[in-house]
């Protein structure tokens, strides 16, 4: 048996997730992708080695020969109890944060150790997400159209109020055909559906569910921020061509498996912590000042259900005397 979790870890993840939106946020709208995720992952990396665990990186960067930090397998922490999981996302919309379009942030997910989904190679997965009042009303076995009256009517709310994020891909053709039949609105977003799920669980964004094809790993780290809020989430894997096949079924991977939110993100000892990028319906994103930044952040625990609202000024004068992290401003 694992040990239990019994810190909360959240405010630990917190210094996580700002340093890697601080490292990153300076390259915003440099149209270099590339850059601006190698940033966030050295930030993440250096940050979550100080955090008081004996972690195991399950959703990273990849696989370990193509990724040199925050790859699967890779151990960090500080190694004292507890064992954890822990997925990363430095960047959730790096083409968002090149083009210093809304919604980027820096996303990590950390849980009790083997309750993670490891999805089997499989890219994408189809999804669906709510918010914690249309919770248990959701069903990926049935209609596009099933599904958004089903949540309307637990909402309260007429059809034709409600809005379904979708990302912008040919592959949601058919899906935004249906939605638009169903009467519903629809939010099209160019990346991010980690954002783009946890905006359905939470006030005050406009939007109430999130469907279609986007990334396996975002799944699951969506998953954990919809446990701590009291969301809902149901997937299925869905791989883009043969070669995915085959390998689902080298892997024993069951293609037809409905995936509850429980499957991907099992257990009561989930944290999440978040922080904005790039201005977003979450949270802000990173602001510079004379002397400084200031960040906004998420952070939850699902056991105990709080999402805390965290907004920090950093000094980067102080910080630069001591931290490892490269958060200055490059000088050229
Ligand atoms: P990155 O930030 O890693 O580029 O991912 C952005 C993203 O939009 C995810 O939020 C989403 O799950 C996935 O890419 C969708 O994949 P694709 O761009 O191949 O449709």
């Amino acid at each position: 048996m694992p040990e239990k979790i019994d810190r909360n870890l959240s405010l630990e993840l917190v210094r996580v997730t700002e340093a890697a939106a601080m490292a990153a946020a300076r390259l915003m709208g440099r149209g270099d992708k590339e850059a601006a995720d190698g940033a966030a992952v050295q930030a993440m990396r250096i940050a979550l080695s100080s955090v008081g665990m004996d972690g195991t990186v399950v959703i990273g960067e990849g696989e370990k020969d193509q990724a040199p930090m925050l790859y699967i397998g890779e151990k960090i922490g500080t190694g004292e109890p507890p064992k954890v999981d822990i997925a990363v996302d430095p960047i959730d919309g790096t083409r968002l944060l090149a083009g210093g379009l809304p919604n980027a942030i820096s996303v990590v997910a950390l849980a009790e150790e083997g309750s993670l989904y490891d999805s089997p190679g499989i890219f994408y997965m189809n999804k669906i997400a709510v918010g914690p009042a249309a919770k248990g009303k959701i069903d990926l076995n049935q209609s596009v159209e099933w599904n958004i009256k089903s949540v309307a009517q637990a909402k309260k709310m007429d059809i034709n109020e409600l809005t379904v994020v979708i990302l912008e891909r040919p592959r949601h053709e058919q899906l935004i055909r249906e939605v638009r039949e169903a009467g519903a609105r629809i939010k099209l977003i160019t990346d991010g559906d980690v954002a783009g799920s946890i905006m359905t669980a939470l006030e005050g964004t406009g939007v109430d569910m999130l469907m279609g094809i986007g990334g396996s790993p975002e799944a699951v780290i969506s998953a954990c921020a919809l446990k701590c809020i009291g969301g809902d989430m149901q997937c299925r894997l869905y791989p883009r061509d043969d070669a995915e096949k085959q390998n689902a079924a080298k892997m024993g991977a069951d293609l037809n498996k409905l995936f509850t939110i429980n499957d991907l993100a099992k257990g009561e000892n989930i944290f999440v912590s978040l922080t904005g990028i790039t201005n977003g319906e979450l949270v802000d994103g990173v602001k510079y000042h004379e002397n400084g930044l200031e960040t906004h952040s998420l952070v939850m625990r699902s056991k105990s259900g709080t999402v805390r609202d965290v907004r920090a000024r950093h000094r980067l004068d102080k910080l630069m005397a001591f931290s490892e992290i490269e958060f200055m401003r490059h000088h050229s």
